[in-house]
Order: C-alpha cells, then structure tokens, then sequence
C-alpha cells in the first residue's frame, strides 16, 4: 500500500527540549491511523508539521509526494487539520461557521450551499444548522469542527484528539463517522493518549514516547508480535467441564481458568450441596447459569486459535462466545512505553 504520510527523520527541538527526536512515519493511504502517546510526547508537534504551521529543526515530512516545508499551499489543499482546541465564534450560527470555512478555502459560493447542507446531515448537526455554535455542547461542537476539517475536501484528516471530553455515547458516534470517512476514501490520523480509545476504530496505530516512535504497523500485527502471550475469553453455554478439559489439552494454552459468573454461584443453591468440589459443581451449573465464562491464557497466532475454536465445536460443546480480550492494546500501551516525560 502507499503511503501518504512519511517522514524522514523529523526532528524538533525547542531550546533545550526535543521535541521530536528522528521520527519515521509512514501511513498507509486509506488507513485510520491512530498516533498514541502519553502528554508531552510529541503528538500535537508532529501534526502541526505535517499540516505545514510549524518548521521542523530537522528531517522532511511528505504528504502524497508535497514535501511540507517546501509547498505548504499544496498541503493545505490535502490536508483537513482539526487542532485539539475549538476556537470562539461567537455570534456565528452553525451553516455561517462552515460557509466562512468552505469560503477560505476558496470553494465557489455556487457550491458551498450544498456542500454544507450535506456535511450537517454527515456529522448529524441538520437540526443544528442555524444554531449559534457558542450554544453548542462539546460534543457538537467536535462534530461541527469535524465538518470543518472537510470543508475542501481533503484526501487527509489530522484530528488532534477529537474524542477527549466526549461522554460514551458521543465517542462511539465518532467511531462510526470516522469509519464512514474512510468509506469515503479518506486517510485519518488521529491522536490520543488513550489506546482503547482508538483501538477498536484504528487499522493502524503508532506509540509515541519523548519524540521517539516505540511501534508501528497494523494493529493486529502490534498485538501479535507484542502480545503472543494473549487471553482469550470462551462462553459456552453447557459442557463447561468438558470445554475446560479439551482446552487444557491444546498446544500453548498455559491456563484455564473459569471466571466470576461461576465463583459466584451461591452456596445456598440446592443444586450444588455443601460438600462438592468446583469440578463436580460444574456439572450443575449450566441448568443454573446460561452461560459459563470460561478464561484461556495461551501463546500463539491466529491459526492456532482458530485451531482451538474447532477443537470444541468438533467436540460439540456449544460455544456462544470466542474473543481476545479489549484490554489487550492497553497492555501493550504498557509494556512499550516506559513513562519517560520532558
Ligand atoms: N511552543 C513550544 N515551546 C516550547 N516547548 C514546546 C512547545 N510546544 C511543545 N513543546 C514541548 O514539546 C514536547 C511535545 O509537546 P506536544 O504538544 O507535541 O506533545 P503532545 O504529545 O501533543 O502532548 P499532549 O498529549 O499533552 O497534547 C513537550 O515536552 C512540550 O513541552
Ligand atoms: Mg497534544
């Protein structure tokens, strides 16, 4: 695939501070490519050189061939930039805001009436339209910003942040616009410093510390190579004992474990008497609970697992349930960044 984003050991110092330190980035074009690290690593620094606002103190950037420094006017033709923080326009109505944006940015008044009216409906804000944005909430307020980004229609988005302060519901509303986006055909960088945040919605992520990218590359390649060793979650809805039994048999499986739901089945509850032990308790547990939660720790790749998964429906034990746990990405987060600041 090729790449629309690269740079070239980019590097920015301010006074004593580096800033970056010899970046090399590349995004693949169509990617929703998310850039994580914790405060002060660098993120804002490379966005605003790649949107051609700030000067690097050394290295190249490139976007879809522009070298950054040496042809801004092209960069911010390609380039949609939604900075982290959302300026005052007070007195402007929604329609106003993205008109004044669209006209800056040269589009013909014949089109913008249409093209606004079609980026309210894509970012949900058509019943906003001639609302004063300073009564907007936050939320709409990142979603409006958003349709500013794409007010001429760039190839690439850079979103520094777009989901901080957003309540759940409006970061996965996010999620799906941003996949609509790239349905469009857009390129996405987006940053945080939360990686689960992203971690569902990037097809690429890269860790950034202190200037210094850790990791790059596709995200389930990240998780293969960081996290062989990884935890997969079973449910099934009866033969507990007997799924527990086949998993422990397959090669690099390490634990079984069952989990909650079953600990906490209670003592009081006449089908299991005082006395029995866990293994005959579940037996019982199935006619009690629906679905038995059963935890799988093992090291290996994709086929292996897809191996395991055919082992247990082979056998007949019906399985409701078989994924990787989410809180995988924030291990990796973990095991790669060392907390270094400046
Ligand atoms: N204008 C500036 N003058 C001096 N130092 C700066 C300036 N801008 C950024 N820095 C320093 O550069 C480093 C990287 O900052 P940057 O804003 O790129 O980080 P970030 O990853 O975006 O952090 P955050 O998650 O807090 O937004 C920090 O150490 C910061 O203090
Ligand atoms: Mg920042």
């Amino acid at each position: 695939m090729a790449s629309i984003v690269e740079t070239r050991e980019l590097t920015k110092r301010y006074s004593s501070v580096t800033a970056l330190d010899h970046l090399n980035l590349a995004i693949p074009e169509g990617a929703i490519y998310g850039f994580i690290g914790p405060n002060g690593a660098g993120k804002t620094t490379t966005m605003r050189i790649l949107t051609a606002l700030l000067k690097p103190t050394y290295g190249e950037a490139w976007i879809a061939g522009h070298e950054v420094t040496r042809d801004p006017k092209a960069i911010r033709k390609l380039v949609g930039w939604m900075p982290d923080n959302f300026g005052v326009y007070d007195n402007m109505k929604a329609w106003e805001y993205l008109d004044f944006f669209a006209a800056s940015y040269g589009v013909p008044e014949a089109r913008r009436k249409q093209q606004l009216d079609e980026l309210l409906a894509l970012v949900d804000l058509a019943n906003k339209r001639d609302e004063y944005v300073m009564g907007l909430s936050r939320g709409m307020k990142q979603r409006l910003s958003l349709a500013r980004t794409m007010a001429h229609d760039p190839q690439l988005l850079i979103l520094d942040e777009p989901a901080s302060g957003l309540d759940p519901r409006a970061r996965i509303e996010l999620r799906e616009l941003l996949k609509e986006l790239r349905a469009l055909g857009k390129t996405i960088m987006i940053s945080s410093h939360i990686l689960t945040e992203l971690a569902e919605m990037c097809t690429h992520i890269g860790i950034i510390e202190a200037g210094r990218l850790l990791v790059t590359g596709e995200v389930s390649q990240i998780l293969a190579s960081l996290q062989p060793h990884r935890t997969i979650e079973v449910q099934v809805l009866a033969d507990a004992e007997r799924a527990v039994e086949l998993l422990r048999a397959v090669p690099g499986v390490r634990d079984v474990r069952l989990q909650d739901a079953l600990q906490a089945l209670p003592q009081e509850n006449p089908l299991v008497a005082e006395d029995v032990d866990s293994t005959s308790r579940l037996s019982v547990l199935p006619n009690v609970l629906e679905r038995v939660a059963i935890s799988v720790d093992f090291v290996g790749d994709d086929r292996d697992l897809s191996a395991m998964l055919q082992q247990l429906t082979a056998a007949g034990v019906p399985v409701v349930h078989f994924a990787g746990q989410v809180s995988d990405l924030e291990d990796i987060f973990m095991q790669v960044t060392r907390g270094v600041t400046q």
